[in-house]
């Protein structure tokens, strides 16, 4: 095949991995705990063929590595999402579907792409009754067997969704329960929206249709015990744009964040859109209410990364987003979403212990950077060299940076059934750019600082991903 191209986003920790591999013991340095057993996946952008146009990022190809723990030894695979859109792209032999604008694919293939039901399957994965999701946010999500990552198509929930599915749905772990919405549901860049619950069994057993403010990129969402909140933020999609040959989706801050809020019990009538500044949120931490006013903490950027002005200009320069604590008194006569910054530092892919979910909560873990690692793209990337743990009650952090890694999303995983809140360990995938290759390390998650009790080396790189899951040994 052809070199990679010239693009930021298909180099040094981002350049994407030309095989499918299987490693089944991989060499441990220090300790990996002997009661940490269950398989870690992840998900990211792996183009199989070097583009020939435009790249994005968030569009290459899905892969997913699969670390499996046993009785501290670990083991690792890597495979492809062998998605409609991979095949035809193997079949042919080269690239055709690399930009964002859909627009823009070759007219043979346009109706393909804009019937396509599997997308790229590129960018988080979830284990949710009985069957592994892979999820990308345009399209429905993809099928993998858990075990083998043989690929097995579009997952509908038996039929019953038609529309997208977003990336990151909430697991209730109280009755099971997942929640999820989707924007866009109707066509690129509509303003139509759908939120789905799914009962532990893998059954859709409620959807809703709703209308947002303003057609918009709305990548994450909220669930607490008592509401289910959608944040609308002014990454704003445009058919007009994209007919135009202009940024089909662009950041508007002349347009104010409106948030929905609707009873969890409730349906799309209930909901009330309340006002907040113009912001970007990709990842929520943590949501929960308590006499009605809810409490979310978000990784709050003043204005966006990756995305360009309307005119096609960049956005300011703020590559870092802050852990904020967004408050909503649902009992107040006008209420409006208060921001408060809670770090002075970055904080980006937050994660929690998963059995506090939508209740209240007190430890998180997130990544950060101390910039001492140069990105490839001034302002508009950073490389997130830091695992943070975050005291959310006591507002306090603990920080263990990586002289020369880039460390992917976090993972909690509790030490036992029992364990208190935040007892067990924390899991990060780390690229050393020194030997361009990967460990897979583990951390007492009461303890970051220390820095990792063990790691298991691959002898290859895992390129950079955005986001993974737990599934427990036996379950
Ligand atoms: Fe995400």
């Amino acid at each position: 095949m052809k070199p990679w191209p010239d693009n930021p986003f298909l180099q040094g920790y981002y350049e994407p991995l030309t095989a499918e591999c299987t490693a089944p013991d991989l060499v441990i340095e220090g300790e990996i705990p002997q009661d940490l057993n269950g398989t870690f996946y992840r998900n990211g952008p792996n183009p199989q063929l070097p583009p020939e146009n435009e790249y994005h990022f968030f569009t290459g190809d899905g892969m997913i590595h699969a670390f499996n723990f046993d009785d501290g030894r670990v083991s690792h695979m890597n495979r492809w999402a062998r998605t409609a859109r991979f095949k035809v792209e193997q079949e042919a032999g080269r690239s055709l579907f690399s930009g964002m604008n859909p627009l823009e694919t070759p007219p043979e293939f346009l109706d393909f792409v804009l019937t396509d039901k599997e997308g790229v399957a590129n960018t988080s994965v979830v284990y949710h009754g009985g069957k592994l999701l892979l999820l990308e946010e345009g399209h429905l999500p993809f099928r993998m067997d858990a075990d083998s990552l043989e690929s097995h198509g579009a997952w509908s929930f038996y039929g019953k969704l038609s529309t997208t599915m977003s990336a990151h749905p909430k697991i209730d772990p109280v009755n099971g329960d997942m929640l999820f919405h989707a924007y866009m549901t109707t066509g690129p860049f509509t303003d139509d929206m759908g939120i789905y619950r799914i009962n532990r069994d893998g059954h859709m057993v409620e959807s809703h249709a709703l209308k947002a403010p303003y057609s918009a990129m709305v990548h994450d969402f909220v669930v607490t015990e008592n509401y289910i909140i959608i944040p609308i933020m002014p990454i704003t999609g445009s058919m007009d744009r994209a007919m135009a040959g202009q940024p089909p989706m662009a950041w508007e801050p002349d347009l104010p964040t409106m948030v929905g809020v609707m009873p969890r019990e409730g349906t799309p009538d209930e909901i009330k859109w309340i006002e907040g500044d113009a912001c970007y949120v990709f990842h929520y931490m943590n949501g929960w209410d308590r006499d009605g006013v809810i409490n979310i903490e978000a990784c709050h950027f003043k204005s966006p990364p990756l995305f360009p002005m309307v005119d096609g200009t960049p956005t300011p320069p703020n590559i870092d987003p802050v852990l904020a604590r967004w408050t909503i008194d649902m009992k107040a006569d006008n209420p409006r979403v208060n921001m408060d910054f809670l770090t002075d530092h970055g904080a980006e892919f937050p994660v929690i212990d998963p059995r506090y979910a939508m209740r209240e909560y007190q430890h998180g873990w997130y990544t950060s950077t101390d910039k001492r690692i140069k990105a490839h793209i001034p302002d508009g990337d950073a490389v997130y060299n830091s695992i943070v743990h975050f005291d959310v009650k006591n507002q306090r952090s603990s920080t263990y940076a990586f002289p020369e890694g880039h460390v992917s999303e976090p993972m909690f995983v509790p030490r036992g059934p029992d364990a208190a809140e935040g007892e067990g360990y924390v899991l990060t995938c780390v690229y050393n750019l020194s030997t361009n290759t990967s460990d897979m390390c583990v951390f007492d998650a009461q303890s970051i600082a220390d820095g990792p009790m063990g790691r298991a080396k691959v002898s290859h790189r895992v390129p950079v991903c955005f986001h993974g899951t737990w599934r427990p040994a036996g379950y």
